[in-house]
């Protein structure tokens, strides 16, 4: 994977805690069945997100014509915000007629509270068990049955970087550093040629990819697996060493790291301020909707994890007693369809959860991503909920804000496991 750039982007700033639909609060929408208004929650609200989002609307517009689309997105990266509020609505007895939640593991806690439905039926009906790869029905399968229609599949462990940037220390942006310790020497090399911060990362999630991928590269594939799988011991040496290695890349990093999104943290690469930042493959769509072009910046899997495809994939639900239940079936089949994926996955920088595309309908980054998912080992995400739990991730990031302002390896490490063990 590579590709290129420079441009300084606006960015949008952080998403206020709204609590209020984007498409409005018409009364029409309450109560199950009987009305036509499908309201979708997202937190895909504005840039390539909402590109992408803007897509899958138009398939169901020709498709399901006879419903109307509700956007009830909630602004903030990775749900940062969006998940709360579904959480209070969802207890409160008014769901939304469908919500995005990641394939695995974030799935089980509404499946455990009874908020979705079992849609194996629609699998049948909509040939979806045929579309979709095996190890994928088997991420989204628990006891037997099916709960949401991935829409695509993402891939978390990509630095995206500014080679004009890199040119100042002498770097060759089109390669990618063979190891953490070599992307460190890189860092150091960025600092002294007066980069003061040459990593950029925001709040949250984005350091808990960080952290992420550079357990995945110092551990390897498989033990990093096994670290969500009971198999790794996450209170062991290798695992104490790898945090050691993602403290020293935190030196490298902006300071208003607690306070800024993805977008703001691309954008300070985007404007030369930054060298680098780690972040999932949403990001080649937030390029083209700013309209970087490929001259300006090159993209490559995170240091050390060449050939591992940390894979993620977003899908939709059918919440138990939601609004317009017949309107959301129908969305529910345009996003698991052919055109649906495709609309949807050419303008969100993903690629289709189905078998059966045509890399030659993608962008150039998504024909890059097709042929790594096929030929990679695939590996998952705890951030993204392909490997953890929603409550999980929430004690793993308020450990990782800890760490952030005072940085205490053996202390991230403790709250790691206990969150590891914990479900
Ligand atoms: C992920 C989601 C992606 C993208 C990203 C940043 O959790 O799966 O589709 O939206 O957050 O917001």
């Amino acid at each position: 994977m590579r590709g290129l750039v420079v441009k300084a982007i606006s960015v949008a700033g952080v998403a206020s805690l709204a609590l209020t639909a984007c498409g409005g609060n018409d009364d029409s929408s309450s109560g199950s069945g009987g009305d036509n208004k499908v309201q979708v929650f997202t937190w895909w609200a504005d840039g390539g997100e909402k590109a992408g989002l803007d897509g899958l609307v138009s398939q169901f517009q020709k498709d399901c014509s006879q419903y109307s689309f509700e956007n009830a997105a909630v602004a903030g990266g990775a749900g940062a915000n969006a998940k709360q509020v579904l959480a209070n609505n969802l207890s409160a007895g008014d769901p939304p007629s469908t919500f995005q939640a990641h394939a695995g593991k974030e799935l089980q806690d509404y499946i455990t509270n009874g908020q979705v439905d079992d849609i194996s039926g629609l699998y049948k009906e909509f040939g979806l068990d045929q579309a979709f790869p095996q190890s994928l029905l088997d991420n989204l399968t628990v006891d037997g049955k099916i709960y949401s229609v991935p829409a695509n599949v993402h891939r978390a462990n990509v630095v995206w970087a500014n080679p004009a940037v890199l040119k100042r220390a002498s770097i060759d942006g089109t390669k990618a550093p063979a190891s953490v310790d070599a992307w460190i020497a890189d860092l150091t090399k960025l600092k002294a040629a007066g980069v003061a911060a040459p990593l950029a990362v925001s709040k949250g999630f984005a350091q808990e990819m960080l952290m992420e991928t550079t357990l995945l590269a110092e551990l390897g594939p498989d033990k990093f697996t096994g670290l969500f799988n009971g198999q790794t011991d996450p209170a062991g040496g290798d695992v104490t060493a790898a945090l050691s290695k993602y403290r020293t890349l935190l030196t490298f990093t902006n300071a208003d790291r607690e306070a800024i999104d993805w977008p703001d943290a691309l954008g300070y690469v985007n404007s030369g301020k930054a060298g680098y930042t780690l972040m999932g493959d949403w990001v080649a769509a937030q390029q083209v909707a700013d309209k970087v072009p490929d001259s300006a910046y090159t993209y490559w899997p995170a240091p050390g994890t060449d050939g591992e495809f940390q894979f993620l994939a977003d899908s939709f639900t059918l919440p138990t007693n939601g609004k317009a239940a017949e309107g959301t079936k129908c969305w529910l089949r345009v996003v698991g369809s052919a055109e649906g994926q495709k609309a949807f996955n050419t303008t969100k920088g993903s690629i289709p959860a189905r078998s059966d595309a045509s890399p030659a309908d993608y962008p150039k980054y998504q024909q890059a991503a097709m042929a790594d998912w096929k030929q990679d080992k695939i590996v998952p995400s705890c951030a993204h909920g392909s490997a953890c739990t929603l409550g999980q991730n929430e004690s793993i990031q308020s450990a990782i804000s800890q760490f952030s302002g005072s940085p205490d390896v053996a202390k991230l490490q403790s709250a790691l496991a206990t969150a590891l063990k914990s479900s």
